[in-house]
């Protein structure tokens, strides 16, 4: 390897300055929103264990393939993807690949945003003293009243939506490495603390009867599919993120082990919010299955509750909407490394761009939770529509490619160079990647369709 093998967006400073960023990518909204709410709406144990069966078996090998194609592509996923397809000498349209990633990450900052919308308002509610001593049922009210604004949500949305843009826009190392540096471990000291609370709800062993002790007769196929696309979408896998940020990475690094770490950290961060989740929800008469307004409706009863509790509401919302905003702009930057490249864009123009579609996007998708509340088109509201399409489909989608095209379309030699691993390790990656991985995808489709 040469020193002109580098991408030309610039390049992590160190493997642990990748490791901060890709963790950054994975742990967000997924991780403490979406998690928890999916396990609620199917019965708990089961999806669990669904789950990380995925995250092991499916995700983990499909990171390592992921990371490892933009390493050795350098550019912006779609033209990484047409650089590897000529390489490996197949179809060129192996491209279009890249350009269901730009598409999928668009899908989702347009709702993520809303969401983290959600949860900048939290911080001032939490700020202006708003849980102090609330019951389960004005904590409601107060959700309510949020998702039935679209004046409110629209404002938040867009501020989130510039925020990601004024990042992505200054490139992704600069600042990035700090925040996540300091983010992470504070988070995670929170969801030590909330956990903590949840012990002494009474209903701590409820709880966690309920995330692991799994009852097979609470989920169907299609609450497989939406375990297996959770897997992609909580590791940031099947559109490219991942990818890009690969691209960035420097040569002779360990992938496999990288990946390891970040999939630990991320099932890590999903199950303590799960774990202080639950009891909270039990010990106030609250569903389970009620839906993504679940942690809105009982953390704030915790920071309500308990001693320096409005601390650690403004501290936790915070760290939330940064745990978001290094997703967000991971979602978006393979689109705007493309326009760089392509468009032969200033990067704050290609932002410009990718920022104002998404955020028109977002806007239909705040209106979704109120005045559009009945504009539905397979039995979904705009909200769940997108969501459905792209964790459940375009994710694996995306991943099931990226795994067949590292299996199968590489020439091993050059996986083989890219990873470094030892022999033993690889056959194992080899095997999961090109089998285990596509034949799980693929399976699950056939059910969610019937066929199987
Ligand atoms: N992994 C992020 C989360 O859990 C979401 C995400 C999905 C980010 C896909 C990038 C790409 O919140
Ligand atoms: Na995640």
């Amino acid at each position: 390897m040469t020193d002109t093998n580098k991408s030309i967006h610039g390049e992590w400073s160190s493997r642990f300055a990748f490791i901060l960023a890709a963790t950054g990518s994975a742990v967000g909204l997924g991780n403490i929103w979406k998690f928890p709410y999916i396990t609620g709406e199917n019965g708990g144990g089961a999806f669990v264990l669904v789950y990380l069966l995925c995250v092991l078996a499916i995700g983990i090998p499909i990171m390592i393939a992921e990371i490892m194609l933009g390493r050795r592509g350098r550019q912006s996923p779609i033209n990484t993807m047409t650089a590897l397809a000529e390489e490996a000498q197949v179809d060129p349209r192996w491209h279009y690949l890249g350009w269901l990633g730009v598409v999928a990450g668009f899908l989702i900052l347009s709702y993520y945003s809303v969401i983290a919308g959600w949860a900048i308002s939290y911080v001032l509610k939490a700020f202006f003293g708003g849980f102090s001593g609330a019951d389960a049922g004005e904590i409601s009210d107060m959700f309510a009243n949020l998702v039935s604004s679209p004046v409110q949500l629209v404002f938040w949305h867009s501020l989130f939506i510039f925020a990601t843009m004024a990042i992505v826009r200054q490139g992704v190392s600069g600042g990035l490495e700090k925040a996540v540096r300091f983010l992470m471990p504070t988070l995670f000291i929170i969801l030590i603390l909330l956990v903590g609370y949840a012990m002494t709800t009474g209903f701590y062993q409820r709880g966690l009867d309920f995330m692991f002790s799994p009852d097979f007769s609470q989920i169907d196929s299609d609450a497989i599919l939406t375990a297996m696309g959770h897997a992609f979408f909580t590791l940031s896998l099947g559109m490219g993120a991942i990818m890009v940020y690969g691209s960035y990475l420097p040569s002779h690094i360990s992938i496999a082990k990288t990946a390891l770490y970040i999939a630990g950290a991320d099932t890590v961060v999903a199950l303590l919010a799960g774990i202080a989740i639950f009891p909270i929800v039990f010990a106030n008469g609250l569903e389970p299955g009620s839906g993504p307004g679940l942690i809105f409706q009982t953390l704030p009863i915790a920071f309500g509750n308990m001693t320096g509790g409005w601390l650690f509401g403004v501290l936790f919302f915070v760290l939330l909407v940064f745990a978001a905003l290094s997703s967000s702009i991971s979602l978006i930057e393979p689109a705007v490394a493309w326009l760089v490249e392509n468009k032969n864009m200033e990067r704050y123009q290609a932002c410009v761009w990718a920022g104002g579609l998404t955020w028109v996007l977002g806007v239909a998708v705040a209106f979704s939770f109120n005045i559009w509340s009945d504009v539905t088109l397979f039995d979904k509201s705009i909200f769940d529509l997108l969501d459905y399409l792209t964790a459940n489909l375009m994710l694996p989608i995306g991943g099931f490619c990226i795994a067949v095209f590292a299996g199968w379309m590489m020439k091993q030699q050059h996986a083989k160079e890219e990873l470094e691993m030892a022999d033993g390790q690889f056959t194992l990656w080899r095997l999961l990647v090109s089998y285990v991985a596509p034949a799980a995808v693929f399976v699950v489709f056939l059910r969610v369709l019937g066929v199987v």
